[in-house]
């Protein structure tokens, strides 16, 4: 436990560092050479540094993260009433971390009503024909008719709107939307498809076609990892054997592709032996392992609470795995001296151009700020299990 709190501390004081350079400002999604510049409000990953600070808060009591928080949540309510780039589907990534655990921690009316008029955004993406939630561009389009399996997450805030809300609607498409997901985008061998193109004329199913992985049949490392804490959290929120049975089964598959030091390449079709290619080292993508490690120890906490004795061992297992991984992303992916970067784990990467793929490329082997916000929820988890979660 105590290398944990330790870790803990010292991602801490990393964030209390970077306090004066992002009250106003944002940070960006990824560091260049180490170093997150501030940005304005309009990524889809602003909510994430937030969530640093209210972990912060609720592990050390002192006033200076709250404070910084409530300026940034400000900062999202404007955001959502003004409509500044909300026209996606990333309402959850944006408000959990934010506006969610602000009205869950010091219950903050303006924070609820701002993550709830988020929800609502989300709603907005909601495509009958197909029944999921549009990830990306113009609702109308043939060529934006998918959802992505990053979407797991941002369903949360749903569930949220309507235990808060008391209407049932939010929960009835988040559940719709998971039921699409869960039948198309896991494979039969537990890896995932980035993203699924639906028809928009029928709404049957079409393909499954990489943007950030290596290619369309290949295993993107954070896409994985969003399956394995999605399928958690959908089991958390609907209570579906099947959910459970796909936790199992993405993570199963996630286990066998880690290399040695259980930090996946960003796209699990590389591993050690064959980690070159085209003469060039794969970088890892860390955040992935982080966001594994969320879901394994959210998973062994509904085990726990269910209270089924014979969960002991899977209980037990899923521990150690998550352990396992955070020690490794301590030893050799933290950052201990903040002359080397202001983020808080080194080796993530946000999209990595392959000759196969269409993403922008961005943030290769460097901070991101969801893999700083998701290694400090996991050591949160670990050091605090009665932490309530945001998501
Ligand atoms: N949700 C987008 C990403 O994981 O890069």
């Amino acid at each position: 436990m105590e290398e944990f709190r330790k870790a803990l501390d010292i991602a801490i004081s990393q964030v209390r560092k970077n306090i004066p350079n992002f009250t106003e400002k944002c940070q960006n999604h990824s560091s260049v050479n180490g170093f997150y510049p501030p940005c304005e409000n309009d990524q889809w990953t602003c909510g994430f540094w937030p969530g640093e600070l209210w972990l912060s808060y609720e592990a050390t009591g002192e006033k200076v993260f709250r404070d910084t928080a409530e300026v940034q949540v400000k900062s999202f309510i404007n955001r959502i009433e003004k409509k500044i780039s909300v026209d996606h589907h990333d309402m959850g990534f944006l408000y959990s971390p934010s506006c969610v655990a602000a009205w869950k921690i010091t219950g903050d009316e303006d924070a609820k009503k701002g993550a709830i008029k988020a929800a609502d955004q989300l709603l907005g993406r909601w495509q009958e024909k197909g029944q999921f939630l549009q990830a990306w561009g113009a609702m109308d389009s043939n060529d934006n008719y998918r959802y992505i399996i990053d979407c797991l997450l941002n369903t949360p805030l749903l569930y949220w709107a309507s235990r808060e809300t008391k209407n049932p609607e939010y929960a009835k498409k988040a559940r719709l939307h998971t039921a699409t997901c869960m039948k198309n985008s896991i494979r039969e061998d537990g890896s995932t498809y980035h993203t699924f193109f639906m028809d928009r004329q029928t709404g049957e199913p079409l393909r499954g076609v990489t943007c950030q992985g290596y290619k369309n049949d290949s295993y993107w490392a954070r896409g994985q990892a969003w399956g394995i804490y999605g399928t958690a959290l959908a089991y958390r929120y609907d209570r579906r054997e099947e959910y459970k049975a796909m936790f199992q089964k993405t993570l199963d598959f996630y286990l066998k592709k880690l290399p040695k030091d259980m930090i996946p390449y960003w796209d699990m079709i590389f591993n050690d032996q064959n980690a070159r290619h085209d003469g060039e080292t794969e970088p890892k993508d860390s955040s992935s392992a982080s966001i594994v490690a969320c879901g394994l120890l959210d998973m062994a906490r509904q085990l726990e609470e269910g209270g089924a004795r014979d969960s002991q061992d899977e209980i037990k297992r899923y521990r150690e795995l998550a352990e396992k991984m955070i020690r490794s992303l301590i030893e050799k992916y933290s950052v201990k001296d903040s002359g080397v970067s202001n983020g808080l784990v080194l080796h993530g990467t946000y999209s990595k151009k392959s000759p196969y793929n269409t993403c922008t490329p961005e943030g290769v082997d460097e901070c991101v700020s969801w893999g700083d916000y998701f290694y400090m929820e996991a050591l949160t988890r670990i050091t605090n299990p009665n932490w309530t979660l945001y998501w």
